[in-house]
């Protein structure tokens, strides 16, 4: 599966992150799922889902997992169903993600879908995401706004997030097929004109605030009680109650130095990055004795939700690969294959477990769950 029409080169360098765009037929086939199968799913335990409806004005939303009778209880229009991260649960959703491997894997974060009957629409507003909007059955029109930001003001007193303004910059009617490029901060504004599935391909940053938590929580863990502020000549120069600019730079150099480390960083990044959208969902486990066994015979995959990103080392032929968190150190080979490789080969896996490094890294993975057969996973 290709996204048709659709030129990578030109996109990276002139669109992604830059501007909207529309790609009409983007897909051939957009029958991955049917209403009653997402319905289905906002049945179930441990699946994120939202029911956004607006009645005569008034915004509502409901937090799933929804019983068969709520479905049924829906008016005929001016609702929005919103499921999250389908491609964890859904191998056919889950195969749209490899139409979008010319962009970095670890910045991707799930696809949600969405199904809303005539006037259903979550209103105007911003995400902090790059999304591409595929539209599966059904069409629905879209409105692009302006670019925003933190600040942008938002209705007040409503559940869902709208936006105070919308300039519209744009408008486009989705039909099945055609896919809808919008990059983060702008404004978007889609209402179903008919019955409809919209599958949102969604690309997320890791934010400032993300890292300032993140780093100096690890750099805290490394770091003595004495390493403390020293007085200096100059800074003893200053009058007795005053605190000298040179007190303030020692702080800054002394911060620096404790967070600037391209370590901490590295492995912070990471793990961040690969942490697992649903750490606490239930997970599958084989057992890692009898992988020679088992493996020319069965298919090995990723499991669902695992997320696996790798940096190379300064020693040209290793790596630190991380898989849901966690950082492992095995051979470049080994990390960039178990990252990207579209299928998990066995004659490759075997040729990987014969070396010691690899064997203790691929068995580790076994253990997390990040890999498993398919065969225990859909037992
Ligand atoms: C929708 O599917 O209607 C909402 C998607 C989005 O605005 O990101
Ligand atoms: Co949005």
């Amino acid at each position: 599966m290709k996204i048709h029409n659709f030129d990578v080169a030109d996109f990276l360098q002139n669109i992604w992150q830059q501007k909207p765009l529309v790609i009409r037929q983007g897909f051939e086939r957009v029958d991955w799922l049917e209403p009653d199968d997402l319905a289905g799913l906002a049945c179930e335990d441990g699946v994120e889902s939202r029911i956004i409806l607006n009645k005569q004005g008034a915004w509502s939303v409901e937090h799933g997992p929804f019983s068969e009778r709520r479905f049924s209880s829906l008016p005929e229009k001016d609702w929005t169903l919103l499921v999250q991260a389908v491609d964890q649960w859904v191998p056919e959703v889950s195969e749209i993600l490899q139409c979008f491997d010319f962009l970095p894997s670890w910045r991707l974060d799930d696809i949600m879908v969405s199904y809303a009957p005539i006037g259903g629409t979550v209103s105007q507003h911003f995400d902090f995401y790059d999304v591409f909007l595929i539209q599966g059955e059904g069409s629905r029109r879209w409105q692009i706004g302006q670019v925003c930001d933190a600040s942008s003001a938002l209705l007040p007193d409503t559940p869902v997030k709208i936006l105070q303004d919308f300039e519209v910059s744009m408008e486009v009617t989705l039909e099945p097929g055609d896919i809808l490029y919008i990059p983060a901060r702008f404004a978007h504004y889609g209402v179903s004109v008919e019955d409809s599935l919209t599958y949102s391909v969604g690309f997320r940053a890791p934010g400032i605030r993300d890292m300032v938590d993140g780093i100096c929580t690890a750099a805290l863990e490394g770091l003595p009680d004495d390493r403390r502020y020293q007085d200096t000549p100059d800074s003893l120069r200053a009058s007795s109650g005053e605190i000298p600019a040179s007190a303030v730079e020692q702080v800054r150099q002394m911060l620096l130095s404790a967070l600037s480390q391209p370590a901490l960083i590295q492995d912070w990044l990471g793990a961040f990055v690969t942490e697992r959208k649903y750490p606490d969902a239930e997970r599958v486990f084989s057992d890692g004795g009898d992988f020679i066994d088992r493996l020319p015979e069965e298919a090995l995959l990723r499991a669902p939700g695992s997320r696996f990103a790798y940096m190379s080392g300064s020693n040209p032929l290793q790596a630190r690969l991380f898989v849901d968190g966690e950082g492992y150190s095995c051979s470049l080979s080994l990390a960039n294959y178990l990252a990207e490789a579209k299928v998990l080969e066995a004659g490759e896996l075997l040729r990987f477990y014969q070396e010691p490094e690899s064997r203790r890294c691929l068995e580790a993975l076994l253990a997390s769950g990040a890999l498993v057969f398919e065969a225990d996973l859909y037992d």
